[in-house]
């Protein structure tokens, strides 16, 4: 089931996932998984069948028509199994209800295959996160 953290032991596990998989492995300090405005954008969960987040994703939006999706990440044991992709399905479905029309993210190279398969198309390389993870900014129209 993919919905939004609610309470507070699920909005830890969410941020958790986030800093364990996006943040850990490069020697970042906990609480650098989170910006100063969480509360302003819209968090994806999948939560499987024992209630465990097993997958998360943030979506931003940056206007009335472009939206942005951030921080997806799955559990390094749970990765590969489609978790990624229904997480990134969900997130469009809400874009598409919403009327936004175009999606922007900026990948990790590691991750560039995965969201190439879900239509999304190179434009260029973006930032170096931490001084060695190459970003590529991404985009699709919905
Ligand atoms: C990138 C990530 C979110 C993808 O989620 P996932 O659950 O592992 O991916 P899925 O199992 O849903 O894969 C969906 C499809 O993409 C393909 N895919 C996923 N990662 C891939 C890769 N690195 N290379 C090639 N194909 C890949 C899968 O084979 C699958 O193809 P299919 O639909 O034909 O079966 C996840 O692996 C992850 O958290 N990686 C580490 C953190 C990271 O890099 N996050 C992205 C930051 S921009």
């Amino acid at each position: 089931m993919i919905r939004t953290p609610e309470t507070e032991q699920e909005w830890s596990a969410y941020y958790q996932l986030r800093y364990e998989i996006l943040r850990a492995p490069w020697g970042q300090a906990p609480g650098s998984e989170k910006t100063l405005d969480e509360a302003a954008h819209q968090h994806f969960a999948f939560f499987n069948d024992n209630a465990e987040i097993l997958g998360v994703g943030r979506l931003d939006i940056l206007d009335n028509k472009k939206a942005q999706i951030r921080f997806m990440a799955v559990a390094a044991d749970q990765q590969g199994k489609g978790i990624g992709k229904a997480l990134m399905h969900e997130i469009e479905a809400v874009c598409e209800a919403n009327g936004y029309l175009q999606i922007m993210l900026h990948a990790r190279e590691v991750a560039l295959p995965f969201y190439k398969k879900l239509g999304y198309q190179y434009i260029e390389k973006s930032h170096l996160l931490f001084d060695e993870i190459q970003h590529h900014l991404m985009s699709k129209q919905l």
